[in-house]
């Protein structure tokens, strides 16, 4: 269950709209290394987490990443206000308009839709783990590409913000990586109790 709290986790500000830029940000959006991927994909490795400390991680990282997909929705939202179908066609941004108008669709900076092949989960929780950190590193990487691509002071903040957290996130990861890998090694029970043993 979750609660829903009417507030974002940092503030979302923009000096003017952009609809170039909100072009690159939807990536962050529904693209292979975006808020929604991140959601999803821990909210599911979760269940076969073999210890209560790593299955609540998931869980936060996956919640936290929830809001952090509200963010972003809020940072195009405000990159488009205002902006009409000459602005959307001059950003080379057309698609958009015809498809969505101002609405918010889950797609890469490409117009590439999001795809649950962007998610894994093998139910092993080492080979999660270390794809949840290389997540994070790739969202971080991703993060610097568009703090890079705008001179927006307000813009750039949010996206710090939400860069900050990446790498937060792949240390945390890292951190239950090596208490997984502990939990495992003395642990006198079968992994999920169909492992055999060696
Ligand atoms: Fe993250």
């Amino acid at each position: 269950m979750w609660i829903y709290e009417k507030k974002l986790e940092h503030p979302v500000r923009v000096s003017c709209p952009d609809v170039k830029f909100a072009k690159m940000v939807i990536s962050q959006y529904g693209g292979p290394d975006g808020e929604l991927s991140a959601s999803l994909r821990y909210i599911n490795q979760r269940y076969s987490m073999p210890t209560d400390t790593a299955k609540a991680l998931l869980t936060d990282i996956g919640t936290e990443e929830m809001a952090h997909m509200e963010m972003i929705a809020a940072l195009v939202y405000k990159l488009v206000d205002g902006a009409c179908p000459e602005d959307f066609k001059a950003a080379g941004w057309e698609g958009q308009w015809v498809q969505h108008d101002h609405g918010l669709f889950w797609t890469d900076v490409n117009g590439v839709p999001w795809t649950a092949k962007y998610i894994a989960c093998l139910g092993d929780p080492i080979a999660d783990l270390t794809e949840d950190m290389a997540a994070e590193q790739k969202a971080r990487a991703t993060y610097e590409h568009l703090i890079a691509a705008t001179d927006d002071p307000l813009a750039k903040d949010t996206l710090r913000f939400l860069w900050q957290r990446e790498v937060v996130h792949f240390q945390r990861f890292g951190e239950m990586l090596n208490e997984v890998q502990d939990w495992m090694a003395n642990s006198k029970h079968m992994w999920m109790g169909h492992r055999p043993e060696k």
